[in-house]
């Protein structure tokens, strides 16, 4: 595991799946600090302490609860996580939200708005508010995009180009601070078990689907992408900005027949 010793880590959608267990897993890296952002109190309070098992201690460990769709709520985890730990170092980008619409659908535009809010203007948002401090430290962002940044899903066509707009901003930013020293990567992931799976009800599908759609013949687990993110965020990948790691078991290179 790479080490973290004495940074102080910004990871958004860290009540849930994925950024949970990138929470747990900084906490076992020994990081100086971990704010963790949601909007489920329970949740959120739930892997602050699964944080602390690993041996953060309880004031190292920050919950914020805040909605990535407001602007100033944006503009409240910034301010909290300097306040609280005076620095920042790694800022993984990580909330995001499905929104099954397509054409057909009379309200496309009202689920559209919310997910480029979600999944792309707060991104742009907060990392644009973390480049100051990001400078200081020589930091690095890590933004969660998606398979689905280059591969098709049917009917989810805001978040398809939700995740393509990210992997573009990786890009984008990934040239822009590069003359600060921040370097700024994404994991692009195929499917991952996670709550969202099982919230929509269709956890036994994606499962099944998984087995066909990825070449190693499986759904993911959090926790390989969670590595993924440390890696890209870590020292270890001191020369690496402005790419997308396919955590995907080859879904990426497949065209299935
Ligand atoms: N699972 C997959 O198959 C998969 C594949 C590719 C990419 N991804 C990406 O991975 C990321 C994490 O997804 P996941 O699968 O781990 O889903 P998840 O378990 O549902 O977690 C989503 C996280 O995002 C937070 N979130 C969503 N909307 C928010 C909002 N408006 N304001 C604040 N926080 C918000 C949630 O917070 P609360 O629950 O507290 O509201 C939760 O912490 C997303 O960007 C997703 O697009 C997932």
């Amino acid at each position: 595991m790479p080490s973290f010793t004495g940074k102080i880590i910004l990871i958004t959608g860290a009540s849930s799946g994925i950024g949970a267990e990138t929470a747990v897993q900084f906490a076992a890296s020994g990081c100086g600090g971990l704010a963790l952002v949601g909007r489920n109190k329970d949740n959120l309070d739930a892997v602050c302490q699964q944080c602390q098992e690993k041996g953060m201690p309880k004031e190292k460990v920050l919950g914020i609860i805040a909605d990535m769709a407001k602007e100033e709520e944006v503009q409240r985890i910034m301010d909290s996580t300097i306040q609280q730990f005076g620095q920042l170092d790694v800022l993984v980008n990580n909330a995001g939200m499905g929104g099954v619409k397509s054409l057909a659908d009379d309200d496309i535009l009202t689920i559209y708005d919310t997910v480029i809010k979600v999944n792309v203007r707060s991104m742009l948002q907060l990392t644009q508010l973390a480049v100051p401090y990001l400078t200081k430290t020589k930091g690095s962002v890590v933004n969660n995009s998606s398979v689905c940044a280059s591969r098709t899903l049917p009917t989810m066509i805001s978040y398809n180009m939700s995740k393509a707009a990210v992997t573009q901003f990786t890009r984008c930013t990934a040239l822009e601070l590069a003359e600060k020293q921040i370097r700024v990567n994404e994991v692009n992931p195929g499917s991952i078990l996670t709550p969202v799976h099982v919230k929509s009800g269709r956890a036994d599908n994606v499962i099944e689907t998984a087995k066909k759609v990825h070449a190693l013949g499986r759904i993911g687990e959090t926790s390989e992408v969670a590595k993924a993110i440390l890696f890209l965020a870590s020292d270890d990948a001191s020369f690496i900005t402005g790419t997308s790691l396919a955590v995907d078991g080859g879904r990426h290179i497949m065209c299935p027949r």
